[in-house]
């Protein structure tokens, strides 16, 4: 079973497209990184990016391409509109997961979790019964054969002014425990996919400010429920810890698709008998295409925790 894992994409319009009134809320914020902190030069090449990045898939030929959040910068309509014309073939597909990201759901005015549902439904459909209650699955379950079965877990929410952390919550948490104690999950190897991660590049744990709230608690649900491999975005330089590194669990971070300061790269995670095989492609931009990126740091067999639970 082969994923094609994405992230951080972040379409955007341009800064001189901001509506004046909107600068008054927390978009001002996201306006000032965009054009003071030069965030938009970064995406500016985002459509074209995207438009390899699809080409490439059909050379990789994944059985699910994982989507872990940030199609946008500050949840406009028009930009949630630009990322589903991009991927227009995508969002018919039923081989595609994918959860928002904070900067879907940048303000809560904007209601992007519900505009992601609205244009993204397809991703977010689920294989397993659905414990949270909620307007959609969440978790959001995909059974790829009998191997492996990929458990994804909405982790943003609208945040005040210079916070984008993440947040599980009590209810979420026991609806993953639940799901990832399902009989068809349990006897599978598992990969748990969320926006925010849980560590930087350096093994420390990230900013109150940037990262997951509720970390500690997911990662124990995560250790104690046969969970393999944790991958995530949010952070956009791509990393991996390998099994035992900082935790039982080893944690791949996928990275920005489309962020310039960075690789521009996905990750390629194929099941194998010992444990997952992490490869990644990167954007060649003389080429206009995704290439394979030998030797990239942490691209290696991932051994598998423990014995499946069955
Ligand atoms: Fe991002
Ligand atoms: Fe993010």
């Amino acid at each position: 079973m082969k994923i094609a894992h994405f992230s951080d994409v972040h379409f955007t319009r341009k800064p001189g497209e901001f509506p004046l009134r909107d600068l008054m809320s927390k978009r001002g914020m996201g306006w000032l990184n965009l054009t003071v902190r030069r965030r938009y030069k970064r995406f500016v090449a985002v459509a074209q990016v995207v438009g390899a990045f699809l080409r490439d898939l059909q050379v990789v030929k994944p059985d699910l391409i994982l989507f872990t959040g940030d199609l946008t910068a500050v949840a406009y309509p028009q930009e949630f509109e630009a990322a589903a014309e991009a991927f227009l073939d995508l969002r018919k597909r039923t081989d595609v997961l994918g959860v928002p990201g904070n900067h879907d759901v940048y303000v809560r005015k904007a209601n992007g979790e519900q505009l992601f549902a609205d244009l993204f439904g397809n991703w977010l459909r689920s294989d397993c019964p659905d414990h949270s209650g909620e307007n959609f699955p969440l978790p959001a379950v995909r059974l790829l054969g009998d191997e492996v079965a990929v458990v994804a877990v909405p982790s943003a929410r609208p945040c005040k002014l210079a916070d984008s952390s993440g947040f599980i919550g009590e209810e979420r948490l026991k609806a993953v425990e639940k799901t990832l104690k399902e009989p068809d999950i349990a006897g599978r190897r598992v990969i748990l996919a969320l926006h925010y991660g849980f560590f930087l590049e350096n093994g420390k744990p990230d900013k109150k400010s940037h990262g997951l709230r509720d970390a500690d608690e997911l990662l124990e649900v995560a250790k104690n429920n046969g969970v393999d491999l944790i991958v995530h975005g949010h952070i956009h330089e791509r990393f991996v810890h390998q099994v035992g590194e900082i935790t039982p669990v080893a944690i791949a971070n996928a990275g920005s698709l489309t962020d310039k300061k960075f690789s521009r790269s996905f990750h390629v995670i194929e099941s194998t008998d010992n444990g997952f095989d992490l490869r990644v492609r990167r954007y060649d931009e003389t080429l206009n295409q995704f290439v394979s990126w030998l030797g990239a740091p942490g691209s290696s067999v991932i051994p598998f925790a423990a014995l499946p639970i069955s």
